[in-house]
């Protein structure tokens, strides 16, 4: 007999069997070190985005031990582009406490793994069921998005409680057997089906597994859950960078102080205010300075107004104690905020 949690899950693995997607450089393997290096990396990344850097990552650590050997720096460096930065920093810590408690080997269960930095509980669960088969249940954006949606919950998961209702719920629909084949089978199915079925805005309803048994879709609004919750204002934080050319055309790059924004990225000189910035400018060259646009750049708890001021100096003098001069072709291998390497851009960026 099959009651409707069965059926939910076999209707998962069923569709994933034929429709899923299978070819992913992650996919056919337990090896948790790669699982965990990919799903750390899918957290806020495109599966397009994450593909070459995924392989990069593997060239160069091809275990855990290698990782934890590298300094923070080579990893930031090889996460540049990536953005989201504390990921890169956890995932490093990550691999030396690997290294230092455990022996080099993840621990197997996702209560352990959750202890480890920058591994949530939907991260834990994931790599525990892709390598062990563990009936942990998953809960990312995606698949919060599916569930409220199949059972048509209207209530704000931003409240404590709802959210609680919706990891039981979630748990209660997990595979019951064979959970070595069905766990991996079932995780990935309800992912896949979140990114590129039941879709924030447009959901392919016609060519859902759940569609018949979907409440949102009977009420013919499937798109209205999960209820959105309007987000704070993100206070205004202006900041003023120059963008300092020598005479060769290169452009003066600073690493950021261990703490706060943008924490130990390489970046351009950042200052609180146009005058601050002015004086660290040689006086000689401080009438050549011109305004770029201002640039809006949202992080989770802040807008950034980035004012940038660029000037091209008579000689290359240094302007200050932590920078350096780098040529255009050292910047694809520096960890840059991603609106500075935006700026930078094409072949030469704001003069
Ligand atoms: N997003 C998070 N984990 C993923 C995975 N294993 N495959 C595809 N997208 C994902």
């Amino acid at each position: 007999m099959t009651g409707p949690a069965e059926d939910f899950s076999a209707r998962i693995i069923r569709w994933w069997r034929v429709r899923g997607r299978r070819d992913l450089p992650w996919q056919g393997t337990r090896d948790p070190y790669r699982v965990w290096l990919s799903e750390i990396m899918l957290q806020q990344t495109q599966v397009a985005t994450v593909q070459a850097y995924y392989a990069r990552f593997l060239q160069r650590f091809p275990d855990v031990g290698a990782l934890a050997r590298a300094s923070e720096d080579e990893v930031l460096a090889l996460w540049s582009g990536l953005g989201y930065y504390t990921r890169a920093r956890n995932l490093h810590r990550c691999a030396r406490e690997v290294v230092a408690c455990h022996g080099g080997r993840f621990p197997a269960l996702a209560a352990e793994l959750e202890q480890l930095p920058g591994i949530g509980r939907s991260t834990a669960a994931a790599i525990a069921a892709f390598c062990h088969g563990e009936r942990q249940a998953i809960l990312d954006g995606n698949v919060r998005r599916v569930l409220a949606r199949v059972f048509a919950i209207g209530d704000d998961l931003g409240r404590a409680p709802s959210l609680r209702a919706l990891w039981q719920r979630a748990e209660d629909l997990l595979p019951r057997a064979r959970l070595r084949q069905a766990m991996p089978a079932y995780t990935q199915g309800l992912m896949d089906l979140g990114a590129t079925i039941c879709l924030p805005r447009q959901p392919a309803c016609a060519r859902c597994p759940l569609a018949d048994i979907c409440r949102a879709r009977a009420e013919g609004h499937p798109e209205r859950y999960p209820r959105r919750q309007p987000r704070p204002a993100r206070p205004q934080v202006p900041l003023w960078l120059l963008c300092a050319r020598d005479p060769a055309g290169r452009v003066w790059l600073t690493q950021r102080p261990a703490r706060g924004i943008w924490a130990r990225l390489h970046c351009l000189p950042v200052f609180a205010e146009r005058a601050a910035l002015l004086r660290g400018v040689p006086e000689a060259d401080r009438a050549n300075v011109v305004e770029h646009a201002v640039l809006q750049h949202a992080l989770t708890h802040r807008q950034l107004e980035l004012h940038v001021l660029g000037v091209r100096l008579a000689c290359a003098t240094e302007l200050d104690a932590t920078g350096a001069w780098h040529a255009a072709s050292h910047w694809p291998a520096l960890a840059l905020p991603a609106p500075v390497r935006r700026l930078l851009g094409g072949a030469d960026g704001p003069s």
